[in-house]
C-alpha cells in the first residue's frame, strides 16, 4: 500500500499543521510505503519570494525530520526534484474539463477574497492529481479542505483510464476527523493566514508571549466556570499535556480558583516540554544540513524512479511514445 501526502512550504509550521497533518503522517509511515513531499511547485501559486521559498522548504524538511519522519521508512523529497510531475500535469490537463476546475472551492475562495488568480492557481488541482497519480498512490491522507482535490484526481484518473486504457491506480482519500482541528489563539481555526498561530519551533520568548496572549474572557479566578471544557487554553492543553493533567486543569478551572494567567503558564510549560526532544533533534539537524540535503536527494532519486515508470506508462497509453506497449 502506498500512502502519499504533501505540504506547501508557504510559512512556518504551527500546532495545527503538526496535530492535523504531520503527526498522523509520521504515524502512517509504519503502515505502508509512505511518500511525503514538500509541495514547492504548489507554493509558487501564492508565494513569490525566492529566498522565502528556499528557507521555508528547508524549514519544513527540518521540522518533519525533527518530529520523527524516518527517511529509512518514508520517501521524503521536494516536489520540484521530480519534474516529471509537470509533464504529467500537462497530459492530465488535456482531459480535465474546465467546469471541474471552475467548481473548486479553494479557487473560488481566492476569487471571493479578491486575491488575483493566475493560471497556476487554476491548474493547481491538476498538478495535485499528477502528484498523486505519478506514484501509484493508494491512500492520500488529507484534511477536509483537500478532499475535493482528491475527488478530482479520481475523476481525472478514471477518465484517462477510459480514454487510453488502464493506466492509473485510483486513489482513496483518507480524511482526518474534525477532532484534528486545532484552534488558534483567537479561538478560530489555527491558520497562518489568520495570524493566530503558535509555531512548533521558534524562539522561546516569542512563543511564550503568544501563548500568554490566548484570548480569555473577563471572569475572575474565583468564579465557577461550567463551560471550562470550551476554554481555549484547556482545549490546547488536551493536545499537548497528558490526559490526567489536562483533566485536572479543567476541573480546577470549572470549580473556580485557577486563574487564566496560571492556566496559560501551565499550558506553555506542557507545550514547551512536548516538543523538547524534537527541538533538540532539530538543532542537531540544523547543524548538519549536509545530512538534510542528502535525505532529500535520496528521496528524490527513489521518487523519480517510480515517477518515471508511471509517466512512461501514460506516454505509451496516450500515444506520445512512438512504440506502443507490447502485449
Ligand atoms: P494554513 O491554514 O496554516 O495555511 P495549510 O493550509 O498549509 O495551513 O495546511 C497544511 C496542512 O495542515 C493541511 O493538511 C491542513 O489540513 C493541516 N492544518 C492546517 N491548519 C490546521 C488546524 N488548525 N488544525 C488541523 N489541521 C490543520
Ligand atoms: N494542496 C495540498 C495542501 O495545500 C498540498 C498538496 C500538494 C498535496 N499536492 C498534494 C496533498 C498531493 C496531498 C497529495 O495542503
Amino acid at each position: 500500500m502506498r500512502i502519499l501526502s504533501g505540504i506547501q512550504p508557504s510559512g512556518t509550521l504551527h500546532l495545527g499543521n503538526y496535530f492535523g497533518m504531520m503527526k498522523p503522517a509520521i504515524e502512517l509511515q509504519e503502515k505502508g510505503e509512505a511518500y511525503y513531499f514538500i509541495a514547492d511547485y504548489h507554493s509558487m501559486t501564492t508565494l513569490f519570494d525566492p529566498a522565502e521559498r528556499r528557507r521555508n522548504s528547508l524549514d519544513v524538511a527540518l521540522d518533519f525530520l525533527a518530529c520523527g519522519l524516518d527517511p529509512k521508512k518514508a520517501v521524503f523529497f521536494r516536489q520540484s526534484d521530480v519534474p516529471e510531475v509537470c509533464e504529467l500535469t500537462w497530459i492530465l490537463g488535456t482531459l480535465t474539463p474546465m467546469g471541474l476546475l471552475e467548481r473548486c472551492t479553494s479557487y473560488k475562495d481566492k476569487i471571493a477574497k479578491g486575491i488575483p488568480v493566475n493560471f497556476g492557481l487554476f491548474a493547481y488541482p491538476v498538478l495535485m492529481a499528477a502528484d498523486i497519480l505519478i506514484y501509484d498512490s493508494n491512500i492520500v491522507p488529507v484534511g477536509q479542505d483537500q478532499k475535493q482535490h482528491v475527488e478530482i484526481t479520481r475523476d481525472i484518473a478514471i477518465k484517462f483510464n477510459e480514454q487510453y486504457g488502464e493506466t492509473f491506480v485510483i486513489p482513496e482519500p483518507q480524511i482526518r476527523g474534525e477532532t484534528a482541528k486545532v484552534l488558534g489563539t483567537d479561538g478560530e481555526k489555527m491558520s497562518k493566514s489568520c495570524g493566530n498561530t503558535v509555531e512548533i519551533f521558534g524562539d522561546e520568548k516569542t512563543l511564550r508571549k503568544k501563548v500568554m496572549a490566548i484570548k480569555m474572557d473577563s471572569r475572575t479566578p474565583q468564579e465557577l466556570k461550567p463551560d471550562a471544557d470550551q476554554n481555549l487554553a484547556i482545549q490546547l492543553m488536551k493536545v499537548v499535556a497528558p490526559a490526567d493533567v489536562a483533566k485536572d486543569s479543567e476541573d480546577r478551572l470549572r470549580a473556580g480558583g485557577l486563574g487564566y494567567g496560571d492556566l496559560k503558564k501551565g499550558l506553555f510549560e506542557h507545550y514547551w516540554n512536548y516538543f523538547a526532544a524534537a527541538r533538540a533533534r532539530r538543532a542537531e539537524l540544523a547543524a548538519n544540513m549536509d545530512y538534510v540535503h542528502q535525505v532529500l536527494r535520496d528521496g528524490a532519486t527513489k521518487a523519480r524512479n517510480k515517477a518515471g515508470e508511471v509517466l512512461d506508462r501514460a506516454r505509451k497509453a496516450s500515444g506520445l511514445a512512438l512504440q506502443p506497449e507490447k502485449g
